[in-house]
């Protein structure tokens, strides 16, 4: 994930700039840049890779001057490359910007601005800001930056610089993470705590619509509408480890409260702005080639599998087209029918997965349309598939995948939904109706995680077996299959998930007094098949956690403890109801006191096959 640092006070901020961003190294990035006002004037730094190579570069020009701001960048709009990292600049080099977040009215906001004259160097929406900016600026820096920001749609947090007003950084949160940290004589701004928490324990935690203003002297707080705010410090007390997980004791559980943040990312501009359609100009296939589309393959392995798996529902129902999900360590033995006429889907997170990449080669040897969904811009999928749509999920650094995997599912709702508008599979209100719903998960999962602590109790409860089931039917078949692996990968318990239909022609036999069964009943259509095969195992003495859609209240009666989810469309039920089997297995991983973001035998990328 992007990371922000700035500096300005008696210091020379270059060191300070460089120091605070590899305190970030940890969130991931591809590229990193510093601007610092030198007495030439505003001077940029950039550099592709590690920020060992920018650190090399500035021994050799380094940059004298106390103020500056410094970015580790995690490709989004565009691949990683020195001219895409940030800071970016207008074309006069007076102003100066970094950027976390998307913004999604970027290429509207380009257009115009290159009407009025901006040349643009970079493919980024962050370059966006700098020309808008100075498009917009008329001897205040604070004024200008508020009167774009009221231009600009999307999540965002920024740091801006101007040669015009050399004493002053300001910054500005939209839903991105932004924090100031307040020193004697210095102030500082960071995207995270641990950018700034050598220098200082003392922040303000900027909330959405706010921004600051930083000079030697001292920090003014306002909103983006220019009412001056007043605000108590707020003391850090956490150590560096603490920091860097947001305050939270593992990566894994950051990354799953994250899950609302990256579902509305990987909608963002995505979603038409009156929610009546799906925009993907990423996918490189004309209306034509859709229409000539005759079957889809979903290869991926592992978590990204599984999210294949809801996908090759979705995608069915939606567009009506055959889909067969395979494991990419399989896909290529099975010599696979892949013909000209078959879109073959890749999923994977890193995008560097060795048996996925081969299935992606080999699907290209016969002349398929590859279409890559993964969440590392730069990656080796991305770079040799066809079209790629990026799940904006940021770096997962816990090797259990969570935000990763749910991103992959909101991916393939909005490539099933624009598959249906294409190919006319579903009516205008049907669709409609289906974005609405997605708006809504979001604020769904946060309902779910406020909860948490319901879910904790129930693991406490589990991690004391040694063996377990999960079962569920239709699409929910396949969500058990990944709160299944989720619980072997992390908290070493032996576990299987069945499909609920499928118990009894032979798994029946395992199911004894005590023995756990997780079963998820939330698809309306299946829901009473699905509650008798739940007593079928509460007959042979099982303890039943049941998962259901609010409103179901008579599975009580069948259970021994029932977790609810908010209602939503069918389809969309598994970004909901995953969440708390990822909680599940995060708590009985703990309470077994095994190391949750590091599993034993497992690493987060797979690249031997
Ligand atoms: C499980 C997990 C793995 C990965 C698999 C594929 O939590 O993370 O199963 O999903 O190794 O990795 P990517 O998605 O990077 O191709």
């Amino acid at each position: 994930m992007c990371g922000i640092v700035g500096y300005v006070g008696k210091r020379n901020s270059q060191g300070i700039l460089i120091e605070g961003l590899k305190k970030l190294e940890y969130r991931g990035y591809d590229s990193a840049g510093v601007a610092v006002f030198t007495s030439a004037g505003l001077e940029v730094r950039k550099a592709k890779g590690r920020l060992a190579i920018l650190e090399s570069n500035l021994e050799d020009a380094p940059l004298q001057g106390n103020i500056g701001i410094g970015h580790t960048r995690w490709a989004t709009h565009g691949k990683p490359s020195d001219v895409n990292s940030h800071p970016h600049t207008d074309n006069t080099s007076k102003f100066s910007v970094v950027h976390n977040g998307i913004i999604e009215n970027y290429l509207n906001l380009k257009e115009e601005l290159i009407a009025e004259g901006a040349h643009f160097v970079s493919e980024t929406d962050t370059e966006v800001i700098a020309h808008l900016i100075a498009s917009v600026y008329e001897g205040d820096i604070v004024k200008a930056v508020q009167k774009a920001v009221k231009r600009m749609r999307g999540a965002f947090a920024l740091g801006v610089l101007t040669e015009y007003e050399p004493e002053k950084l300001v910054a500005v949160r939209l839903a991105s993470p932004l924090i100031i940290g307040v020193g004697e004589g210095e102030n500082f701004i960071g995207s995270d705590i641990p950018a700034i928490l050598e220098h200082t324990r003392n922040v303000y935690i900027l909330n959405d619509g706010e921004m600051a203003v930083l000079t030697q002297e001292g920090v003014e707080l306002m909103t983006i509408e220019g009412n001056f705010i007043s605000r108590e410090l707020f003391h850090v007390d956490w150590d560096i480890t603490t920091a860097e997980k947001g305050g939270f004791d593992h990566f894994m559980l950051k990354e799953i409260f994250e899950q609302p943040k990256a579902y509305r990312d990987t909608m963002g501009a995505r979603i038409n702005d009156a929610g009546t359609a799906i925009e993907l100009p990423e996918v490189k296939l004309s209306a034509e080639q859709i229409k000539g589309i005759r079957n889809v393959h979903i290869v991926a392995c592992g978590t990204a599998y599984h999210a294949g798996l809801v996908g090759k529902n979705v995608i069915e129902r939606l567009a009506r087209i055959p889909v067969e999900a395979d494991v990419a360590s399989e896909y290529r033995y099975r010599e696979p029918i892949i013909t000209k006429e078959t879109l073959v889907i890749v999923v994977s997170q890193s995008g560097e997965t060795a048996d996925t990449l081969a299935a992606l080669r080999e699907a290209k040897r016969c002349g398929a349309h590859v279409l890559a969904i993964t969440n590392v811009v730069g990656s080796s999928v991305a770079r040799e598939a066809d079209s790629v749509i990026v799940t904006w999920a940021g770096p997962e650094i816990a090797v259990a995948s969570t935000k990763a995997y749910t991103s992959q599912l909101i991916a393939f709702y909005l490539f099933g939904l624009f598959l249906a508008q294409t190919l006319g599979t579903q009516t205008p209100e049907a669709i409609r109706s289906i974005i609405a719903d997605m708006k809504e998960l979001p604020q769904q999962v946060e309902s779910i995680l406020a909860r948490s602590e319901e879910i904790k109790q129930y693991a406490e409860e589990f991690a004391k077996n040694t063996d377990l089931f999960f079962i569920g039917r239709g699409i929910d078949y396949a969500v058990v299959l990944e709160g299944s692996l989720k619980l072997k990968e992390i908290s070493y318990i032996h576990s299987e998930a069945y499909p609920a239909g499928e118990l009894k022609h032979g798994t029946l036999a395992l199911i004894e007094d005590g023995i756990p069964v997780i079963a998820l009943a939330i698809q309306e259509e299946l829901f009473e098949k699905t509650v008798s095969n739940i007593k079928e195992v509460k007959a042979r003495g099982a303890n039943v956690l049941g998962i259901v859609s609010e409103g179901n209240d008579e599975l009580q009666k069948s259970v021994d403890h029932v977790f609810t989810i908010p209602k939503t469309t069918g389809l969309l039920t598994p970004a909901l109801s995953v969440v708390p089997l990822q909680l599940l297995s995060y708590y009985a991983s703990l309470a077994l006191g095994h190391d949750v973001d590091k599993p034993r035998n497992l690493a987060k990328s797979v690249t031997v096959e």
